[in-house]
């Protein structure tokens, strides 16, 4: 362990990424305090080593309570928070604004109330929008195609702001791909009504789902199906510890991608995940995703020179057969 125990409120820690991160805490005995409104979250993935407050981020009064505690100060904030689905984000782009922007900042006004200056924010790879080369750096230009990577960009802008003039200090993790499960098999939440790849994939294989729709086989890739660049929530979890030790340590602000430099295609997910399952996983050619663009890979260089983070579990076996352990119930 890098730094003392420190005493971390989880927001948004009952999420499928937000429970990982605090499993990964724990295990590096950091004290957790989980705040969540179970909105898309779910009581199965809370520990019972970590404290739990039901609440919303739009609810101010909540916020300020569970960031100035009546015992132990918190030191730090890890905001996972938000709705995440890019397509939905094009349709209703108020609670998109509402929760995503307006609940942020209200996180961050609750946090200089109360003098907690240490944040690690859940960005994306939306940031960025079409590409305009690949292996994506973090200077490649921010020009994102859909409401949601709008609304992570910015927040970005609004952290530097707040970096400035309020001394905070963050970390905006950038994710590519999340995928797979605890490879101990203790986080078992499964995601409801899920609109990614692999948990789509997983619902064909259990029956839930008569197929699997394939949006495009006509992109300029090897076999036609679009590439992405999955990173294993596991591996994203321990770089949220890393990135927010490092931020504490250094006294400086980072902006991180987190993917692999490896692109899979959706063709290579579900062939893998037939032989992984023993399931059919029967598919079918849908047009194209509006604003899916053809190949994304992230180059994650910065993350492995400042945090020596290194991907361990993201090799396409181990995110398939994980998530395939939680979903067939093993
Ligand atoms: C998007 C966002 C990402 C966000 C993530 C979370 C962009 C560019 N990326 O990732 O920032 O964090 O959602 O929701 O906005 N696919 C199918 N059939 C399906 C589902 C997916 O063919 O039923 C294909 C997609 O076309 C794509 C790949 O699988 O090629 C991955 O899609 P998905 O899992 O939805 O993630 P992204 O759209 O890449």
């Amino acid at each position: 362990m890098l730094s003392s125990s420190m005493n971390i409120l989880v927001i948004g820690g009952a999420g499928y990424i937000g429970s990982h991160v605090v499993k990964t805490l724990l295990q590096n005995d950091h004290s957790v305090t989980v705040y969540d409104n179970l909105s898309t979250g779910c009581r199965e993935n809370l520990f019972a080593a970590a404290s739990f407050i039901e609440a919303d981020i739009l609810d101010e009064a909540r916020l300020r309570a569970a960031l100035a505690p009546a015992g132990r100060p918190i030191d730090a904030v890890i905001h996972l928070a938000a709705l995440k689905a890019a397509g939905d984000s094009m349709l209703e782009p108020e609670r998109y604004a509402e929760h995503n922007i307006c609940g942020t900042i209200k996180i961050l006004n609750a946090m200089t109330a109360a003098e907690v200056r240490l944040l690690v924010f859940s960005s994306s790879a939306a940031v960025y929008g079409e590409p305009q080369y690949l292996p994506i750096d973090e200077q490649h230009p921010t020009e994102p195609t859909n409401f949601y990577g709008a609304t992570k960009l910015e927040i970005e802008r609004i952290l530097a702001w707040y970096s400035r003039l309020r001394d905070l200090r963050y970390a905006a993790l950038r994710y590519f791909n999340a995928a797979g499960y605890d490879p101990d098999g203790d986080v078992r939440g499964l995601e409801r009504n899920p609109a990614n790849l692999l948990p789509v994939i997983m619902e064909v294989a259990l029956g839930r789902r008569t197929q699997l729709r394939v949006f495009g086989d006509d992109y300029d890739t090897p076999d036609g199906t679009g590439v992405r660049d999955y990173i294993h929530v596991s591996d994203l979890a321990v770089a949220h510890l890393a990135a927010l030790e490092h931020i504490l340590a250094h006294d400086r602000d980072l902006v991180l991608n987190l993917g692999t430099e490896h692109g899979a295609s959706v063709r290579e997910i579900y062939e893998l995940a037939r032989s992984v399952t023993g399931r059919e996983i029967p598919v079918e050619t849908a047009p194209r995703r509006a604003g899916d663009p053809a190949k994304l890979m992230a180059s994650s260089k910065a993350a492995r020179e400042t945090l020596g983070w290194r991907p361990r579990h993201s090799d396409l076996e181990t995110l398939v057969q994980t998530a395939w352990n939680v979903y067939a119930g093993r």
